[in-house]
């Protein structure tokens, strides 16, 4: 979204209370690292070695974190409480390159606006004390005399604090999941259609009106094996001679929030067919867990239970699906987290955070790849994304540790054709029932 957000009556509603609740542990964390003004730089852009070509523009997420702007680079804000926030907006003088749009929308008159035309004048706007000054962001968003520093007591307690989404982050990231799932769509008919991977990508961008400079990371579209590679981003320009299976895990952006979606389909209504199913039904009531205080740990670990039962019902594994996850077996089929938080950053901060004043909650044994370790509480928002894959690289090291009886090789061979699968939603915990952000946009 361009600094010219559109007028929505609802986010418009939503918007005070979110920055209130801003101002609010921007005070906390002030005072905590002792300091009297928070500044926070867009951000840059970044450049390609031995090449004038700037990589996309990624804005600071602690800078679009208080107002929906992801396009502006070199402006600030500076927030100072009591003080109504100031925005120093760079508009460049510059005919190359298309110039941010004078600000607009329902959160502008919650900031004094000071629009500046180059970057180094941004420091006539900022606080005379840097000293004062918490400065959030890249070294290289530093101006003469505002270099940024990055205190860790002011930026353990906002990101601690950030994995809490107001209720305008909720209407934002249901947004996105909206959009994200119209353009799923579209993806599943271009998939039904005989589409390439790089056609089910155009056709998922197109639909979705987002690009690689949009989306909140690469979109993963795979066909056949490629599913069982967890982040494939190759993208063959051809279809194969047949698609079987389809797994694609693409999210969209909405005012700088995310969306994370996965799903699977498989080409016929076959046995691969009815793994999904049965995936898609423990999914669900994975996602039902996400309930106020469940430690998420426990979620992961209940997980591999479940999908270890899956292996044993469709006789990939042999032994029972406790054996299966005591012995490592079941982690050779889902070798990566249940899910991670989600937010401005499609792996949200803070995952490990013990409190909001730093240290860290570790990850149970043996399960190295998972992202969040938190008791989850209301207004947390998390993903939810088991899969089973069939890796040749993991099953081989079942049979170098001796566990080669375990499974039913068999059954590998006939389901390796299809890769793998899984269904990832986004879902909100609330102080009673979770809502499904994906579910809800897939049923509208
Ligand atoms: N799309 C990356 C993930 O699911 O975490
Ligand atoms: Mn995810
Ligand atoms: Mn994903």
């Amino acid at each position: 979204m361009s600094a010219a957000t559109p007028e929505n009556p609802a986010l418009a509603g939503l918007y005070p209370q979110h920055l209130e609740t801003l101002q609010a542990r921007a005070a906390e964390a002030l005072q905590r690292g002792g300091f009297d003004h928070l500044l926070v730089p867009s951000g840059t852009l970044h450049y390609q070695f031995f090449d004038d070509r700037d990589y996309p523009y990624a804005v600071n997420p602690q800078f679009k974190a208080w107002l929906p702007v992801t396009r502006a680079p070199g402006s600030w804000l500076v927030i100072t409480p009591g003080i109504k926030p100031k925005l120093v907006f760079l508009q460049p003088h510059d005919y190359w390159h298309v110039v941010p749009a004078m600000p607009s929308g329902y959160w502008v008159e919650h900031f004094d606006i000071a629009i500046i035309r180059t970057a180094e004048e941004a420091a006539q706007h900022l606080p005379k004390d840097a000293a004062r000054c918490a400065i959030l962001g890249e070294p290289q968003s530093a101006i003469a005399g505002y270099a940024p520093n990055n205190p860790q007591p002011v930026v353990a307690y906002l990101e601690y604090h950030r994995a809490f989404k107001t209720p305008y982050e909720i209407a934002m990231m249901r947004e996105a999941s909206r959009i994200g799932v119209r353009a799923h769509r579209a993806a599943e008919r271009a998939f039904r259609a005989g589409s390439s991977e790089f056609g089910i990508h155009l056709a998922y961008c197109q639909a979705a009106g987002q690009d690689a400079n949009d989306l909140p990371y690469g979109n993963i579209v795979c066909l056949n094996e490629h599913a069982a590679v967890l982040h494939y981003t190759d993208r063959d320009r051809l279809p194969p001679k047949q698609s079987r299976s389809f797994l694609i895990d693409a999210g969209a952006s909405f005012g700088g929030y995310a969306s994370d979606i996965t799903r699977t389909y498989s080409a016929q209504a076959d046995e691969f067919a009815a793994m999904i199913d049965a995936v898609d039904a423990a999914q669900l009531t994975m996602c039902d867990a996400v309930r106020a205080g469940t430690d998420y740990r426990q979620v992961h670990l209940d997980a591999h239970l479940a999908l270890a039962a899956i292996l044993k019902d469709f006789g990939v594994i042999t032994v029972s699906p406790e054996a299966a996850v005591q012995t490592g077996v079941s982690g050779a089929f889902f070798p990566h987290g249940i899910g991670h938080g989600i937010g401005l950053q499609v792996h949200d901060v803070a995952g490990f955070a013990e409190s909001d004043r730093g240290g860290s909650i570790a990850r149970p044994d043996g399960h190295p790849y998972l992202r969040l370790t938190r008791v989850l509480q209301p207004g947390m928002v998390v993903t939810i994304e088991p899969g089973i894959y069939f890796i040749d690289m993991l099953l081989d090291e079942l049979k170098q540790k001796g566990l080669a009886d375990a499974v039913d090789w068999a059954r590998v061979d006939a389901f390796k054709p299809y890769g793998g699968i899984r269904i990832e939603d986004d879902v909100v915990c609330t102080a009673a029932v979770p809502l499904n952000l994906t579910r809800e946009a897939f049923a509208a």
